[in-house]
């Protein structure tokens, strides 16, 4: 039999496969994007270009990692600004990368600080010959007013902006939104208004990882001052995910989807597709692995797909969607319990400490065989044993569903 087909249709554009580059220092010019689609990526966001007047001088250093305990690069903060090479030099390589590999797909990234400087870069990228426009409303350190994140924030002018482009080019546009917002849906909604043809969400958080103990500056330490700055990243998978997903959910907007933040698996890949992303795109992935995390991507996409008799991508994209729900929609009829396979047990105790201090208080614990022993009557079903169980391939810990057994509340105990 075949291999599932890989390829998607994203706002009338083909791409060979749905996994870009996001627009970063990934992305930053000829040679680099030539690399990544040599490794395999099916379409890149450029680097995020303003007018030549606007060019940029980065701050240094412009980004620090955040490591948590083993995990090396669980996040990644920047205080990174817009391409800071030559206006002329980006246009060149957009022309050059649309000739040298016409069946991948380009898309430019731009940011203007006016009305006029949106027209330019729009109508300057479609000169080039790119496939696409993505439009910046999203980065959180920009201090020009109404630029970056600020513009997501205050939805009239991404309406504004996004007339402004639509208007000036015939290629697709894709309004690119912060996650700093309340609702992702409302500035989605002034995109739509505006003309656009797809949404990418998201870009950074606004955050701060680390603030050194010695000389209170926070990290990355810019000669003595740091900011609430942009932060990337496995870290923010869920907060992303859930943008995307309720962009899904919105029936008004309708819009394709493209899915970013702390990808760096097939796993994740899938996973944003399943809440409704077409396309989805790669920064901090690239920045901890390198362009060749794609081969990996793909080959579990497609042996994801086999395994599931799945043919083709647009039998994934959305199928999670109806399965997110308000809590008010869950089954409370249905309840359950943890059960242990005390053959395996190798007596650490941390599943008595946990129930103890943070669960129903179910367990008890043998002191002599150093078991757990669980009481189904009272065991909450929360399931936080198995979270801080060492033995978990396969778990020793898992859930069973018990069949008419009435909520557990918590006995209150009081002399
Ligand atoms: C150093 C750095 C620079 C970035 N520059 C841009 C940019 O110029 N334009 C843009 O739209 N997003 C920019 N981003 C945001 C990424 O494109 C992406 O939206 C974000 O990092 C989340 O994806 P990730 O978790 O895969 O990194 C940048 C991110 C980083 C880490």
């Amino acid at each position: 039999m075949s291999h599932p087909n890989l390829s998607v249709d994203f706002c009338g554009i083909p791409f060979e496969n749905p996994v870009m580059l996001s627009s970063s220092p990934v992305s930053n010019s000829a040679e680099m994007v030539g690399r990544a689609f040599e490794a395999g990526f099916g379409g890149i966001v450029y680097k995020s270009i303003g007018v030549a007047s606007n060019e940029s001088i980065h701050p240094s250093p412009r980004m620090a990692p955040y490591h948590y305990q083993s995990q090396r690069l669980l996040g990644l903060q920047n205080v990174e600004q817009l391409s800071d090479r030559p206006f002329k030099d980006n246009m060149a390589d957009l022309r050059y990368l649309k000739k040298h590999w016409p069946g991948k797909v380009v898309i430019s990234s731009i940011m203007g600080f006016s009305r006029d400087e949106w027209r330019e870069l729009a109508l300057a990228s479609e000169d080039a010959g790119v496939d696409m426009l993505e439009l910046n409303f999203s980065c959180p350190h920009m201090t020009v007013e109404g630029s970056g994140m600020a513009a997501s924030q205050a939805h009239a002018l991404v309406e504004q902006f996004t007339e402004i482009a639509r208007k000036a080019v015939k290629i697709p546009i894709m309004a690119k939104l912060t996650p700093n917002i309340t609702d992702i849906n409302e500035p989605a909604m002034f995109a739509k208004r505006g003309g656009t043809d797809a949404i990418s969400a998201v870009n950074t958080v606004a955050g701060m990882i680390d603030i050194d103990l010695t000389d209170f500056v926070p990290r990355p330490n810019v000669f003595g001052k740091g900011a609430i700055a942009g932060y990337s990243g496995p870290a923010i998978k869920p907060i992303a995910l859930r943008c995307i997903a309720q962009l899904a959910q919105n029936s008004e907007l309708n819009l394709p989807l493209s899915g970013i933040g702390g990808i760096e698996t097939w796993v994740d890949v899938v996973q944003y597709m399943l809440c409704g992303a077409t396309t989805v795109q790669i920064t901090t992935g690239v920045i901890h692995y390198g362009y060749r995390i794609i081969e990996d991507i793909l080959e579990g996409m497609t042996y994801y797909m086999e395994d599931q008799n799945l043919r083709s991508i647009d039998q994934i994209v959305g199928r999670a969607v109806p399965n997110i729900v308000p809590t008010d929609r869950f089954d409370l009829s249905r309840q359950g319990i943890a059960q242990y396979d005390l053959e395996r047990c190798i007596g650490c105790g941390q599943c008595y400490i946990v129930c103890q201090d943070a669960g129903g208080q179910c367990l008890s614990w043998d002191r002599a065989d150093r078991r757990p022993h669980i009481d189904d009557r009272t065991c909450l079903g929360c399931m936080i044993c198995s979270f801080v169980c060492p033995i978990s391939n396969p778990p020793l810990i898992t859930y069973k569903e018990v069949s008419n057994r009435p909520p557990i509340i918590p006995p209150v105990s009081r002399d």
